[in-house]
């Protein structure tokens, strides 16, 4: 997954300038100060994401609930997402929350919001569009590391969805606030090097770690920020099994594993899809994960679509 180098010349940061000045050791302790600095002031996830991951298992008190966790204008979102045609939406209106989830069901409307809520928080990031590739990747790992969560039978679909959703992170962080950075760490890939190295060559700290930074500042929980830290070392020590979802969810999105690879990858490491599966059950779902992978596309012109939106206030 590869961004476009943009054609202008990218703004300098503050600071850009006394890191050059400096020697390489003190331009590094700089670069890294700068990063804490910037997690430290990125903008928080709205309170909803949180209850997604918390709330109990029963739609009718839980769409209540969402609904008095959500200002207006996301919500609006959520309802503009809910009516679109991808949801089946041209012929009827969706103007609650819980309309919407009688109509298009509980498990997509708790997509839905987690996708518009990350979203909506870096609404004011530049070249949105430019990162497709990067949120198109986070969005399809999001949608088969639920798949996972469901074969293998882990507690929380909605936290492996948002591992996916939120695990490459520190890339986008890197892309916005150290862009001269990012850039030379892509003409290190391009030249061949591993991309954990080179980001750890010219920042000292990987997207993953920086990741593992932010989602503990967002007050995730510990098994979800070491998973998100650790997606590419595999070092996990809270929750390996969420680990091992998120990791070959990653691995299977950027074609680096094929379906039955991972199935063996995952019984070699003691996670068993159902026994009662067979060929065709298996066939069946292959054919789903790729259903997903496509689905993700649609989910990305719908979270960025800024066009006006057509709803009536919503209710609860
Ligand atoms: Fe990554
Ligand atoms: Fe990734």
């Amino acid at each position: 997954m590869r961004l476009e180098r943009p054609s202008r010349t990218k703004g300098r940061a503050a600071g850009a300038r006394e890191e050059e000045k400096s020697t390489p050791p003190a331009r590094k302790k700089i670069l890294i100060d700068r990063v804490i600095q910037e997690i430290e002031h990125l903008p928080t996830l709205p309170h909803v994401v949180m209850r997604v991951l918390s709330m109990a298992e029963s739609p009718k008190i839980s769409a209540l609930e969402l609904s008095k966790t959500m200002d207006q204008s996301l919500a609006a979102k959520v309802l503009k997402m809910a009516n679109s045609a991808y949801y089946g939406g041209r012929d009827r209106k969706i103007n609650s929350i819980l309309h919407a989830i009688v109509m298009v069901g509980f498990e997509a409307v708790k997509e839905i919001i987690l996708t518009t809520s990350l979203f909506h928080t870096f609404h004011d990031a530049r070249d949105v569009q430019a990162l497709q590739p990067l949120w198109q990747h986070s969005m399809e790992c999001a949608l088969i590391a639920k798949r996972l969560a469901w074969i293998y039978r882990y507690d929380s679909l909605d936290e492996a969805y948002l591992s996916g959703l939120t695990h490459d992170i520190g890339r986008l962080v890197i892309e916005q606030y150290f862009s001269d950075q990012y850039w030379e760490i892509e003409e290190k890939r391009e030249a061949g090097m591993d991309l954990l190295e080179a980001e750890k060559e010219v920042l000292e700290i990987t997207h993953a770690e920086i990741g593992g930074k932010i989602s503990e500042r967002w007050g995730f929980p510990a098994n979800l920020v070491d998973s998100i830290a650790h997606h590419h070392d595999q070092g996990w020590t809270v929750n390996p099994v969420l680990g091992k979802i998120l990791y070959y969810a990653d691995q299977f999105t950027l074609g680096q594993i094929t379906f039955s690879g991972m199935l063996e990858a995952f019984s070699k490491e003691g996670m068993n899809y159902p026994a009662t599966w067979d060929s065709s059950d298996l066939e069946s779902v292959e054919q789903i994960l790729q259903e997903e992978m496509a689905k993700a596309q649609s989910m990305f012109t719908l979270a960025t679509d800024k066009s006006p939106n057509t709803n009536s206030p919503p209710s609860s």
